[in-house]
């Protein structure tokens, strides 16, 4: 590729394109999963973080962001694997034995991900935004959507509480992988600093997926 191709059309450009909207991506789950804790300490102020994200400006620039972020992460993962096969289809091949699942998966595992999103968007993003939701008091006494109902509802039925721990473990895979490779590609690679960012992404994958997991498995649970 030619260096006048520029930045964004090159495979590099495609790879920080990847590693800086990933990161991104990575920092929303750890906001969201923050929030959702309240669903744990308080149904009122969890109602309150949904009206929050759903009303505020800041937000409203940032979920722009993400999605132009979600969009850009997908349509470079295409670009780039494809790009991938046909600069070195040998290599490739030899690559799938000496690599993790991790790394071999991503395709798939982005994917089943990208399903997720769809079912849950629809279900509770839609649902907020269109969904016919009771309204119940804030904590100034005004009316506010019972984003809480909504949730736990949904989390008592097996089959939805269920997809939803698939997808957080596949989620989890992904960020493994995912999370040192963003480093790698915007240049942090470097004998003593990638053994540290691999544990760093490992540790992060396991509290996005184990605090995730949570909130379907306890609300499944305290119905029975
Ligand atoms: C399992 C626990 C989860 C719960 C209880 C939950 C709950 C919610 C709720 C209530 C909303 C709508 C209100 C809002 O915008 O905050 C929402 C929006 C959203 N969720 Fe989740 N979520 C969970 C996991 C996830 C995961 C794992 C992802 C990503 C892979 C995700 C991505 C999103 C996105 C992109 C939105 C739209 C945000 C926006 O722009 O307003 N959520 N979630």
């Amino acid at each position: 590729m030619s260096n006048n191709a520029g930045l964004f059309s090159s495979s590099l450009g495609r790879k920080y394109l990847m590693a800086i909207t990933g990161l991104f991506l990575c920092s929303f789950l750890l906001v969201h999963l923050i929030g959702n804790v309240a669903l744990y300490t308080d149904p009122v102020k969890f109602n309150e973080y949904t009206r929050f994200m759903s009303s505020n400006p800041l937000i409203r620039v940032m979920e722009i962001i993400l999605v132009v972020g979600f969009l850009a992460h997908i349509i470079d993962a295409v670009l780039l694997t494809k790009a991938n096969k046909a600069a070195q289809p040998v290599k490739y091949a030899m690559d799938k034995k000496n690599s993790s699942w991790y790394s071999r998966n991503m395709g798939l595992t982005g994917s089943i991900i990208l399903a997720f999103l769809v079912l849950h968007l629809q279900s509770f993003w839609y649902q907020y935004k269109f969904g016919e939701v009771v309204y119940v008091l804030d904590s100034n006494g005004e009316s506010i959507k019972d984003m809480y109902t909504i949730v736990i509802t949904a989390f008592q039925q097996s089959w939805y509480a269920g997809i939803y721990v698939i997808a957080m473990v596949l989620l989890g895979s992904h960020l493994n992988h995912g999370f040192q490779s963003a480093f790698q590609s915007v240049g942090l690679r470097h004998k003593k600093y990638t053994p540290t960012i691999k544990k760093l992404g490992t540790a992060f994958s396991v509290l996005i997926t184990l605090g995730f997991i949570s909130f379907p498995i306890y609300f499944y649970f305290s119905q029975l």
